[in-house]
Formats: structure tokens, C-alpha cells, sequence
């Protein structure tokens, strides 16, 4: 596939994978990048993961048409990107390897001493092939320490690591926002400060086209990808709307999250409801960060949380959940205790406004449930 007259895509779908980072479910697979630039010197942007180092290395060998690269540049070392490294190596031992001194740090822990021809590069520094030109744009944490962007000066093109990546093998016609947001938030989602950064770099760059390493290549409407990345990065809800999330043994606890669903689209409001316990916990992730409203209900099991809702608050602490309104259901069939815990889980997040109406179901929903449903109904709306 060709971007340009002179830089070529080398990536791999993966359609087979059944847990991308052993633990997100990728329906429509993924797809590790890399690209080539064909100038006086070659120059490889990233390997992939080890399940498609012959497809990738075939790839290659097919746009080089017999000519040897010169340069692998190293924009992150997390191995769906890096674990084919020792491959290229094997196959193209003349090749420079170019990172900076946190790629060759980790880049030795995975591989040991392999690195005989490497430039070690500094924040800003730049590398000639020719025309093309090379500029590097350091983005610590964006999502791991040594990750770099690269910024090709002449066709004004962003290589951006996993920045601007999406789930989502690129054979598949599905758009962008919503597999986009799932991985951001799930995968980057803590590091919004670094993102925010980056991003006040790259404001000062004129980029035509963005080449991130999973998803498709970004090559028009960029303010729409920057505009998302910038309201996420911020921690700023996209859309107004209320994530309902549950976790229920026996369904009663399902029932009032529903009710309180159908009480909020009678008054016109946008709303998503998880089942904690079967949905896809990434999904519920991503709508906690969408919405600018989150209702949590939880059974009270064993005088604590149900798994499902403590793994799921701990999940939203983690990636730095803040600036939103949060309510609570709690059920209990003896002493409730999971509205006051999951209460104490926001302690100490940034920015969270907490209703107060607690709604308690003991056991089921009766009438008077119905009455406290619809008071925090109201609460929330306003
Ligand atoms: Fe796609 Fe952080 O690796």
C-alpha cells in the first residue's frame, strides 16, 4: 500500500489474536503498522508482534525490491510493535538501528546485547535520507517511557506511535471514533497529561498525514482526530449522557438500573447501561469516560463490592477518571454496605461532583425504590 510516492505501509492485519495486551477482545482483529520510507537511504518504521513476523518481513523484502534498508527506527518498544526486531536484525545484520536512550534501555532487557550499529538519538535531532528529512518528537508515556514520534519534514508526515491508533484490523469499514476511543482510554487513558503535551508539540508542526501504529492512516480532516484526542487527553466528557453500570446476582439489582435508564430517556437524556459481570469491561470503561454522568449500582456481596463492580471502579481509578457527576444504587438483603464503598472508591479522584441521593434496594425493587428512583432521576437531569 503506498501513502506517498515514496513511503510505502509493510503492516499486518491480525484476525486471529483472541486478547490484544492479553486482555482486550479485538472483534475485528488489529493491525500492526510499519512503513517504509524509499530515499538514498531506507528507512523501516517499526517491526510488529511476533505472530506476523514472516507476513511483515515478506512485506518488506516485497517494497525494497532487492535494495537493503539502511535505518529501523524504534518509535516504541512494546512488543506488538518491537518483538520482530531480532528477525530484521538476522535477515538485514548492516541495518542502524535508530531510537534514543530509553528505546536502547528496554530494547537490551528484551533482546540483550544485539545492537552492534545504533544512533542514539536526542529530542529534536534530525536524520537525512535524502529528500526526506527525519525529525524526532519525543512523547514519553504516550504510552510508554521511550516512545517517539517522527515527523518527516518534506511530506509533512507524523509517524505517532500509538497515538491516534485504533482496534480494528484496517480490512475492516467501521468508523473510526468508537474503536479509537475504546483503545485511548483503555490503553493510554492514564497518561493524559503526556498526551496533552505531545499534543502542544505536534500543534507546532504542519502535518499532512498521520501515521500511527495500529489503524488507518489519517490523511484528511486531521482537526477531527486532534479535536478527539485533545478532549480526551483532558479528561473531558465528549458527549452529555449517564453510563448506568450494574453488577446483579439475581437480577434485582438489574431491575433498578433499568428503571432509572427508562426514567432518564423519558426526560430525553442519552444512556448507556453495562452489565458489569458480562459486558466487554473495556466498552464500559470507555463510556464512563464519554458521558458526563456515571450511576453505579452494585449488589453488596460478602460485606464488600461484587467482583464485577470492584474490578470496574478500580479499572476507572487506574486510567484517572475525573471531572464527572457519580451516583449510586446500592442493594442489600441484610446490611447494604456497597453505596458507601463504592462512594469511597472516588475519593481522591479530581473533579467529581457526588450526588447525593443514595438509592438502597433492599433485595427488590418495590414502590418505594421506584419513588427514590425517580428523586435521583430528577437529581441527575438537572
Ligand atoms: Fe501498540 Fe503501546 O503498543
Amino acid at each position: 500500500m503506498q501513502i506517498t510516492n515514496e513511503i510505502k505501509y509493510v503492516g499486518v492485519n491480525d484476525r486471529t489474536i483472541d486478547l490484544f495486551e492479553g486482555q482486550y477482545v479485538v472483534p475485528n482483529g488489529v493491525s500492526y503498522n510499519s512503513y517504509v520510507i524509499i530515499d538514498d537511504k531506507i528507512a523501516v518504521f517499526d517491526t510488529v508482534d511476533k505472530r506476523k513476523t514472516e507476513d511483515w518481513l515478506s512485506n518488506v523484502e516485497n517494497v525494497l525490491g532487492g535494495k537493503k534498508p539502511d535505518y529501523l527506527v524504534i518509535s516504541h518498544m512494546e512488543p506488538d510493535h518491537s518483538a520482530s526486531i531480532d528477525a530484521f536484525l538476522k535477515k538485514y545484520p548492516s541495518v542502524t538501528v535508530v531510537g534514543n536512550e530509553k528505546t536502547f534501555n528496554i530494547a537490551e532487557r528484551f533482546f540483550g546485547d544485539i545492537f552492534k550499529n545504533k544512533l542514539v538519538v536526542k529530542e529534536g535531532e534530525e536524520l537525512s535520507l535524502g529528500k526526506h528529512n527525519l525529525k524526532f518528537v519525543f512523547a514519553p508515556m504516550v504510552h510508554w517511557p521511550e516512545v517517539m514520534f517522527t515527523y518527516e519534514t518534506t511530506e509533512k508526515v507524523l509517524f505517532s506511535a500509538d497515538a491516534f491508533g485504533k482496534f480494528g484490523a484496517l480490512d475492516v469499514d467501521e468508523e473510526w471514533a468508537c474503536e479509537a476511543r475504546r483503545y485511548y482510554f483503555n490503553i493510554v487513558g492514564k497518561y493524559g497529561a503526556t498526551v496533552q503535551s505531545v499534543l502542544k508539540k505536534a500543534a507546532a508542526l504542519d502535518i499532512k498525514i498521520i501515521c500511527p501504529l495500529h489503524g488507518p492512516v489519517l490523511n484528511e480532516n486531521l482537526e477531527y482526530y486532534i479535536g478527539k484526542y485533545n478532549i480526551w487527553s483532558s479528561y473531558q466528557p465528549e458527549d452529555k449522557g449517564v453510563l448506568i453500570a450494574y453488577a446483579s446476582i439475581y437480577g434485582n439489582t438489574a431491575k433498578a438500573a433499568e428503571q432509572l435508564a427508562e426514567l432518564l430517556r423519558e426526560n430525553g437524556e442519552k444512556v448507556a447501561v453495562a452489565d458489569l459481570a458480562r459486558c466487554d469491561m473495556a466498552e464500559a470503561i470507555e463510556d464512563a469516560f464519554r458521558y458526563d454522568r456515571l450511576v453505579t449500582a452494585s449488589v453488596t456481596y460478602d460485606g464488600g463490592l461484587f467482583p464485577a463492580m470492584e474490578s470496574f471502579l478500580s479499572h476507572l481509578k487506574a486510567k484517572n477518571y475525573q471531572n464527572r457527576t457519580v451516583a449510586f444504587i446500592e442493594n442489600g438483603s441484610w446490611a447494604p454496605m456497597s453505596g458507601k464503598l463504592m462512594r469511597g472508591f472516588f475519593d481522591g479522584m479530581k473533579n467529581i461532583t457526588v450526588i447525593d441521593k443514595l438509592v438502597t434496594v433492599k433485595s427488590a425493587v418495590k414502590d418505594d425504590t421506584k419513588e427514590e428512583l425517580k428523586q435521583l432521576a430528577a437529581e441527575l437531569v438537572k
